[in-house]
């Protein structure tokens, strides 16, 4: 198989930075770097993007059909998803010395979202570029509770600098009331979406048609749904392994109360919470929420901090404002995050290139 053949079907988790191709053509340079693209993390693990290779350009797009009606109908999550891919293209093709021109296209030009072409001249890659790019294999979304163990303060700076340049906020606290107060509305968020026959639904048939495709993760799935089986430790290796008939898909939504009543804990007990807030919340907000997050999250996998996320509360319009009163900032809260010193998770699922990518025939 030649190289892109190779690349477009092997798992995108198995990238390796030596593999570089600095000989290669500018669109091969771009599928390289596409590997590190989709290794952002997605709401879901729904992946949610598409991209279009040809003529040295790339076009990123959401990818609609993967969009989660019940609680993302404008699409806020799966546009800081894809403003995770795009930070981590940005950051691979500089860490490799391609520093890439980027277009932010309108709204108008919806789904696309931007085209990314690499620079003809030859950058010099910062350390911090490297630092984060080989941090991109490595992160991983965690679900258990943290170690008991405090994170030093030097770090929580990294953090903010870190949404700072993206222009997001990242706003955090350590206080024990302000943990409980955090936890009793991701409780609240829970119980209000578990009881929502169209989430439930949704969730249903998330699992269903995912579980046909092979390649996506279920482990947030179960996560929300509160079946016991969303616990890391008895999560199925295999999609197909999970016994899906009906009933066993109610005993996993019966458990809305315990799942709640655990995730409070959970965050009760972990030693910082998080809420990453942008000034507006327009799309071009959630694409830089996105890289702002994902700038965030590869900052603390470089220092061996893990992360959770407790998003529910952001997808209710009414407990959103609740969220940024608790943490005292103004603005939109665009993801609410735990931290904390966890052993490593095992890594979800991507779908290979072949699966998002297509390519433009060369213009004459
Ligand atoms: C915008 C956004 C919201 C998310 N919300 C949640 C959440 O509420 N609960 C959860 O367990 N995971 C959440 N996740 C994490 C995804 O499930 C995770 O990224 C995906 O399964 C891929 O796994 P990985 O992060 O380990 O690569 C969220 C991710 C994103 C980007």
């Amino acid at each position: 198989m030649s190289d892109q053949g190779h690349m477009l079907h092997a798992d995108p988790r198995q990238v390796k930075a030596g593999n570089w191709p600095d000989d290669g053509s500018a669109d091969e340079k771009l599928l390289f770097l596409l590997q590190y693209a989709v290794l952002a993390p997605s709401i879901l693990n729904s992946q949610p993007w598409r991209f279009s290779v040809g003529d040295g350009t790339v076009t990123l797009s959401e990818d609609r059909t993967r969009r989660l009606r019940s609680v993302d109908q404008h699409g806020r999550e799966a546009l800081i998803s894809c403003g995770g891919a795009l930070f981590n293209l940005r950051t691979a093709a500089c860490s490799f010395g391609a520093e890439p021109e980027i277009d932010l296209l309108a709204e108008a030009e919806a789904p696309a979202i931007a085209t990314i072409r690499l620079g003809e001249a030859a950058a010099q890659a910062s350390e911090e570029d490297r630092r984060l790019r080989d941090a991109i294999p490595e992160r991983r979304t965690v679900r258990g509770r943290f170690e008991d163990r405090p994170i030093p303060s030097e770090f929580l700076d990294h953090l903010q600098e870190a949404a700072a340049a993206e222009g997001a906020r990242l706003a955090w606290s350590d206080d024990v009331e302000r943990r409980r107060e955090v936890a009793s509305v991701v409780a609240e968020a829970e119980r209000t979406h578990l009881s929502d026959p169209r989430y439930r639904d949704e969730l249903r048939d998330w699992l269903r048609d995912r579980r046909r495709e092979h390649h996506d993760s279920l482990r947030e799935v179960y996560a929300r749904m509160g079946n016991p089986a969303g616990r890391t430790s008895v999560q199925p290796a295999r999609p197909d392994e999970v016994t899906m008939n009906a009933a066993s898909l109610m005993r996993g939504f019966a458990a809305a109360d315990t799942a709640a009543a655990r995730q409070q804990a959970q965050v009760e007990a972990s030693p910082l919470v998080a809420l990453l807030v942008t000034a507006g919340d327009t799309s071009a907000d959630w694409l830089a929420a996105g890289q702002a997050l994902q700038r965030v999250l590869l900052t603390a996998t470089a220092e061996g901090i893990s992360a959770s996320y407790l998003n529910p509360p952001i997808e209710q319009p009414r407990l959103r404002p609740r969220l940024a009163e608790i943490f005292g900032v103004t603005g939109h809260p665009q993801v609410l995050l735990r931290f904390g010193y966890h052993a490593p998770a095992s890594p979800t699922p991507r779908r290979p290139l072949h699966e998002v990518v297509s390519f433009e025939a060369p213009h004459e």
